[in-house]
């Protein structure tokens, strides 16, 4: 089990894989950006609630011009190159952003510490995706909205298989898995879907909109 493995190496190498692909992480998503990577950018942030807001892999810092304006907002990643790229990205920007370097899996923030999270394109490269999930759902208020911008494992079931071969190879140069269901993953790590939205033909890029259970459900 590849996956397993790599979970149990934790996360020095995925690190190494986006300190080595920052300078030019920009520069490869250069065209989908201007198209609908940007789209879908703005519709995840466009339904996130005022408030205190974590977003996790803030990567290069991709997502900061879409940041509501009265959110107060705390992003972190795991690479110290992707971060540096965000830190200057806010500064261009003039953002005030709280950005750390941190792993996903383990956030050293308290309980309930936020109102909502984000994550775009992130839990394809986490190591162990639920872990990472679970801590979103730790660290967001019961009730608090967690969504997520994903690509995923084709539903198609041949593309799904071929997917899955071509997942370690794709996985050791860009750092991220391409066949992960990641919708089973967000339902294990205890967090309630309320609506998926598919950008992508075959479930392959979609919109989740999950919350944290509430005390009692
Ligand atoms: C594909 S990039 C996406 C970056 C950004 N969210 C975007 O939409 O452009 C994945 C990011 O997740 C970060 N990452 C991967 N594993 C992580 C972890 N365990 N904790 C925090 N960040 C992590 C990587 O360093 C990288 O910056």
């Amino acid at each position: 089990m590849i996956r397993d493995a790599e979970a149990a190496m934790g996360s020095e190498p995925t690190r190494v894989r986006y300190d080595r692909l920052a300078p030019f992480y920009d520069l490869l998503e250069w065209l989908p950006e201007r198209g609908s990577f940007g789209r879908w950018r703005r519709k995840l942030w466009e339904h996130l609630p005022s408030g205190r807001v974590i977003e996790v892999g803030v990567g290069t810092g991709k997502n900061m011009p879409h940041y509501p304006n009265d959110a107060s907002i705390t992003a972190v990643d795991i690479s110290p190159r992707m971060l540096q790229r965000a830190v200057r990205r806010a500064g261009r920007l003039g953002l005030q952003v709280d950005l750390r370097l941190m792993d996903a899996q383990a956030l050293a923030f308290p309980d309930a510490s936020f109102d909502a999270a984000a994550a775009t394109f992130v839990f394809c490269s986490i190591p162990d995706p639920v872990l990472g999930l679970r801590e979103l759902a730790r660290v967001v208020r019961p009730g608090g909205q967690v969504l997520l911008l994903e690509h995923m494992r084709a539903e198609h079931p041949l593309l799904g298989r071929i997917m899955d071969w071509l997942d370690p190879i794709v996985a050791r140069i860009l750092g991220a898995h391409i066949s992960r269901r990641t919708l089973e993953n967000v339902r294990a790590a205890g967090l309630v879907i309320e609506e998926v939205e598919d950008l992508a033909p075959m479930g392959m890029v979609r919109l989740i909109k999950a919350r944290t259970p509430k005390p009692g459900t």
